[in-house]
């Protein structure tokens, strides 16, 4: 199989390494899905540093598109307003990634100016080239997804990616000439290792490739929250076309905020949830080839997070909150839990017990016990200091050769999985040698042989040793996944900075014979699963209260403007409530007896017994549009209208009759 180069790309291995996250749509708050697909490329970015690779870790903001716009529209505020909140507003998209300690480099976001002008010059670039024209659009859109369709590649008539309606959509657009391109993209996913895992190769080839690839609408005019076509005023940039290009502006290509361009594209890899693994795998690397760059290196599609066997979704209420769990568990905690329990190219199904069975498990109980009673041995024993000359042993036992073996092997092992974005598998072969060394303390005894100093302090001081060395090599290898618990374990052992690189990863023996060991903190205590789940459960409870607390909606104002003669043609008077009953048979209605002023009872019917019992409106004065034409309601007349401010509290409809002050005189006009 062929590397996934293409034609153009540098040949000159350089020791850089590129990576990026999807750039995430500021539309909701993230949840533990986004999180997973953030820590695990940032594990993967930590990893290569420690590797001594020259790294660049890329994630961002996706910010354009009708989804947005729409949004925005409902909270009644711009959509820059509306994306600013999101983002970098408190608890938004950038204080989540660092309350996960997530190490990225640069953050792009694609509201920035640089970025808007190169995809501006990115579009027309195609524009000339040919590979985009003008025709008309008629076929399927999905909203949330910001996704195109034709017919036959609907589900039961449904979105294939989310499973939700689809818009009939038909405009004048422009066109990527993706079918030009069918040929070499089934063999770079086919005949290369450019998609992962390779299961998705199928699914692509399968669902987009053998039935023909159909050029892609890259233009729309019905609405105008996106990256303006210049030369044509009304259409907006496709956001796929604007988000996709975010990994080559964002270094530089086509704009001089950046310049790093030449020396880290192409990307090594960009990793992908795999429902946009289409668009990466096959428009984007179209794209590439039209505008004559080289193609990343690899994608890799991992599978989702899901709860209760379904996708999480704002929508369907079952999202889970980042910020509950790390703040009950610690970051380390929940980023370990992530990588270690969910194979990284398949699906997995999220349950706060198995976040707390995994703490206990392999935190706790393996890692924990080992840092914990070695630590504890080596301060009881030898006051913190072993003494010179317990690196060797001249007839080792058994199990001192095989825990050294293991140990010693563990960074080949850890590295071959981390190469093939496998981290839940390093982390195997991690805690393989952790549960070895486990039983290395039972196997050995060292509060046996602590009985007699004299005849057995030696080998004690040794096998002390051979585990301060094994959790220093685990420690190193586990700190892309727990930065700082790993600084704490160091600190534990007594490893300074020379002896916690990846070149020490691999140099059983490194760790100074009496370096300073210090029983601190435990690393990782035990949780109590009962009291948690049912501390977490009201957490989760008050989160949801309070986020529902803040969803007020008001109708969008009206763009159609009326004259002032117009406007004031409406007689808005104020108005006394006489007496007040509920229509019978009607579960809306009640009845107003109304002073107006004029001396003679005004009769108005008004739908509003939801939201009040007659008897709390008698003696209050009401505002009330008296020159409508009678109206009959359940044989009534109504002659007028009660005026009232409406609004929809967490989805259900509040209303507040207009109430003025007492002392203004019925009749009076309001103007
Ligand atoms: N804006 C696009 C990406 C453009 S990249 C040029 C987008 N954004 S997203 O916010 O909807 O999703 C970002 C990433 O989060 C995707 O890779 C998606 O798969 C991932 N996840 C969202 N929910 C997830 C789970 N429940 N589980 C795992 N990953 C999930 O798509």
């Amino acid at each position: 199989m062929r590397s996934g180069r293409y034609k153009g790309e540098k040949s000159m291995e350089k020791k850089k390494f590129y990576l990026t996250t999807p750039i995430y749509y500021p539309s909701d708050k993230l949840h533990i899905g986004h999180t997973y697909c953030t820590v695990a490329t940032d594990a993967i970015a930590r990893y290569k540093r420690l590797a001594g690779y020259d790294v660049m870790f890329l994630t961002g903001t996706d910010e354009h598109g009708q989804k947005i716009e729409d949004k925005a529209k409902e909270a009644g505020v711009t959509p820059q307003e509306f994306v600013d909140r999101i983002v970098d507003g408190e608890n938004g998209i950038r204080d989540l990634w660092k309350l996960m300690n997530i190490s990225n480099d640069r953050f792009i976001r694609t509201t920035d100016d640089y970025h808007v002008a190169a995809i501006q010059k990115i579009f027309k670039k195609m524009y000339d080239n040919g590979d985009i024209y003008k025709g008309t659009y008629k076929g399927k859109y999905c909203k949330p997804c910001e996704s195109f369709w034709t017919e036959s590649q609907l589900v039961d008539g449904k979105c294939p990616d989310c499973g939700r309606e689809v818009q009939d959509a038909e405009e004048e657009a422009y066109f990527f000439r993706l079918s030009k391109y069918a040929d070499r993209i089934r063999d770079l996913l086919e005949n290369t290792d450019f998609l992962q895992p390779r299961s998705r190769v199928h699914e692509m080839v399968k669902n987009f490739i053998d039935p023909g690839l159909e050029d892609l609408c890259v233009s729309r005019t019905s609405f105008s929250w996106g990256v303006p076509v210049d030369f044509d005023p009304g259409h907006v940039v496709y956001v796929w076309v604007d988000a996709l290009f975010n990994y080559a502006t964002a270094m530089g290509y086509q704009n001089d905020r950046y310049h790093d361009y030449e020396h880290y594209w192409p990307a090594d890899v960009h990793i992908v949830g795999k429902e946009i693994v289409r668009f990466h795998s096959i428009i984007w690397p179209a794209m590439l080839m039209s505008v004559g760059e080289p193609l990343p290196k690899h994608v890799f599609g991992h599978g989702w997070l899901l709860l209760d066997g379904g996708k999480m979704s704002k929508s369907k209420g079952n999202v889970v909150d980042p910020y509950i769990l790390a703040d009950k568990f610690g970051v380390d905690a929940l980023r370990f839990f992530l990588m270690r329990t969910f194979p990284f190219g398949s699906d997995g199904n999220f349950s706060n017990e198995l976040l707390i069975q995994t703490i206990n498990t392999d935190l706790a109980n393996d890692l924990g016990n080992l840092v914990s009673r070695t630590t504890a041995m080596v301060g009881k024993y030898f006051g913190g200091k072993l003494p010179a000359g317990c690196r060797t042993w001249d007839a080792p036992e058994a199990f001192d050769t095989e825990l050294i073996s293991m140990a010693r092997a563990l960074r080949g092992a850890y590295e071959e999985q981390m190469e093939s974005f496998a981290p839940h598998k390093a982390l195997d072969e991690i805690f393989k040698v952790i549960q070895r060394a486990n039983k290395y303390i039972d196997e050995c005894a060292p509060w046996v042989l602590a009985k007699d100093m004299e005849a057995n302090g030696a080998r004690l001081a040794h096998v002390l040793y051979n585990l301060l060395e094994t959790a220093r090599i685990c420690g190193i290898l586990l700190s892309p996944f727990m930065p700082e618990s790993c600084e704490k374990l160091f600190a534990q052992i007594g490893a300074d900075e020379t002896v916690r690189t990846w070149d020490s990863a691999a140099a059983w023996g490194s760790l100074s014979e009496t370096a300073t060991v210090t029983k601190g903190e435990n690393l990782f205590p035990r949780i109590d699963m009962d009291k948690a789940l049912a501390e977490l459960e009201e957490l989760e409870a008050a989160a949801r209260k309070a986020a529902a607390g803040n969803t007020v909606e008001v109708e969008p104002q009206l763009t159609e403007k009326v004259d002032f003669d117009t406007f004031c043609k409406n007689d808005f008077r104020a108005v006394k409530v006489k007496a007040c009953e509920a229509v019978k048979k009607s579960d809306k209605l009640l009845k107003f007896t109304l002073d107006d002023g004029t001396g003679t009872d005004r009769q108005i019917l008004s739908g509003v017994h939801k939201f009040y019992e007659p008897e709390q409106l008698v003696g209050k004065t009401l505002v009330a549009i008296v020159n409508l034409p009678p109206r009959k309601m359940m044989g009534l007349e109504s002659n007028g209208m009660l005026i009232s401010a409406v609004h929809k509290e967490n989805g259900e409809e509040k209303l507040h009759l207009i109430m003025v002050d007492d002392s203004i005189p019925a009749g009076a006009k309001l103007c």
